[in-house]
């Protein structure tokens, strides 16, 4: 069933991200390490990494992504009546990061807030909670704010180390939405894996590398199955002999690296078929037009785990909006552990007037360039908090750690 059948239209009105201010060119970090930069740039896809400072963390980034909306007037706080804060940079094991951020947003009492995990899928299981309380008649005619926030740490020298980013997305989910419009049938996967975690006493994931890549694309190919078992094999709205991607102008992937993205659609265009089969002689020109051009944020930012499909889509909203009008894109949500869905959705007639006050390219343009030596600091620092230098003030920053009190400085956000 598409969304334009519903009676109720739900889905993404708003997207704001947020992106610290610190990135590391992976050129750098490659010397520093001995490692071909090609093996970076071209066998991965990436070119920078996004660094957080020890000053901010889950709950930080979060506030930003989330503040810029209610700054730019893109939704008002009486109009939340539910708060969910997706993360696996946890700031404490009982209370949720959504607390402080309820707090921080002055959001109403009658709002209903909690905290999320599932590695990165939980960004995604908060859009679908969100869109079926509102689907639900629950919501009363308020809309739900979902913020996937995180920072993804691997330990230094590993290799692993390439892959790490920081950044939050925040997306308010309501009927009758201004810019992606969310089919309700979607396919999912599940299987219990040991393929990437962070055991409770430990600030940097462990991860099987391979193993996990495995994982993802046979999730990926498990959710698939079901996105089309649970559409009678029609995805496309036809008889169903039409492959899954060609009635897609765009597919969004979780992305911890570019080149990721493009084993997921190869993935994809071999089992998205309704008669499955080997990818189509046409692959490559199908990821270059429908994939690539979606990963520009990816790259210049790294993982950010549970954002980081949704900054995929910010960045096609960002970047081009108005070409998609209309247009159906298909979603697939990765997490270790792990949980997959693949989902779809129409870019919204008029999206182009909620994707202009993203800027997301005035947020990359404004980080300044860390040397491997400082980011080296700040990694080691982080542990141990710490205040923001001069340039910084302006910030909602994680101001100072006492008496086990987390103590979050509402002085602004970087907008
Ligand atoms: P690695 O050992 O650094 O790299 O691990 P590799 O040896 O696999 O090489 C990477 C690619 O570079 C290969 O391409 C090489 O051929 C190529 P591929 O065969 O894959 O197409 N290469 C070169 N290309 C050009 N010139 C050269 C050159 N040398 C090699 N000179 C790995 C890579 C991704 C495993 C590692 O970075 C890692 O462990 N990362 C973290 C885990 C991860 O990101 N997994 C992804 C799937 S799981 C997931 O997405 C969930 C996650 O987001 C967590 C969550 O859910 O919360 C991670």
């Amino acid at each position: 069933m598409r969304a334009t059948d519903d009676i109720m239209t739900v889905g993404i009105d708003q997207i704001g991200v947020y992106l610290p201010r610190y990135v590391l060119p992976l050129e750098a970090l490659a010397v520093a390490r001995g490692v071909p930069v090609e093996k970076i740039h071209i066998g991965l896809g990436a070119r920078q990494m996004a660094v957080a400072p020890p000053w901010e963390d889950a709950v930080s980034l979060a506030a930003n992504a989330a503040a810029r909306l209610f700054a730019r007037r893109q939704v008002r706080p009486e109009e939340i009546g539910l708060l969910l804060v997706a993360t696996e940079t946890a700031v404490d094991h009982a209370k949720p990061a959504s607390i402080f951020l309820h707090d921080l947003l002055e959001l109403p009492s009658n709002c209903r807030t909690f905290e999320l995990k599932h590695a990165c899928y939980a960004g995604t299981a908060g859009v679908m909670i969100a869109a079926d309380w509102v689907r639900s008649g629950a919501a009363r005619g308020r809309k739900a704010l979902v913020v996937a926030t995180d920072i993804a740490r691997y330990p230094l020298q590993s290799s692993a180390e390439f892959t790490q980013g920081a950044g939050a997305v925040s997306l308010v989910v309501s009927e009758r939405p201004r810019l992606l419009a969310l089919d309700p049938v979607s396919g999912v996967f599940a299987r219990n894996v040991y393929d990437f975690w962070r055991p409770l006493d430990r600030r940097e994931a462990l991860v099987d590398g391979k193993f996990s890549v495995d994982c993802y694309l046979d999730a990926l190919a498990g959710a698939v199955a079901d996105y089309r078992a649970a559409n009678n094999g029609c995805h496309n709205g036809g008889d169903g002999s039409q492959p899954l991607h060609a009635g897609l102008a765009a597919l969004l992937y979780h992305t911890p690296f570019p080149k990721m993205a493009y084993k997921a659609h190869l993935r994809l265009l071999e089992s998205g078929g309704c008669r499955t089969g080997a990818p189509p002689a046409n692959a490559e020109e199908s990821y270059a037009a429908q994939v690539d051009p979606w990963l520009g944020a990816a790259r210049e930012v790294g993982n950010t785990y549970t954002a980081s499909l949704y900054l995929c889509l910010a960045w096609l909203a960002d970047q081009a909006a108005s070409r998609f009008e209309g247009k159906r894109i298909g979603l697939f949500s990765y997490g270790s552990g792990c949980c997959a869905e693949f989902f779809t959705g129409d870019i919204v007639s008029g999206a182009a007037r909620v994707a202009g006050r993203i800027g997301l390219r005035d947020l990359l343009e404004a980080r300044r360039e860390l040397s491997v030596e400082e980011y080296e600091t700040l990694a080691r620092d982080g542990a141990h908090g710490g205040t923001p230098p001069g340039e910084d003030a302006g910030f909602c920053h994680l101001a100072a750690v006492r008496d086990d009190k987390r103590i979050y400085k509402r002085s602004g956000y970087f907008a």
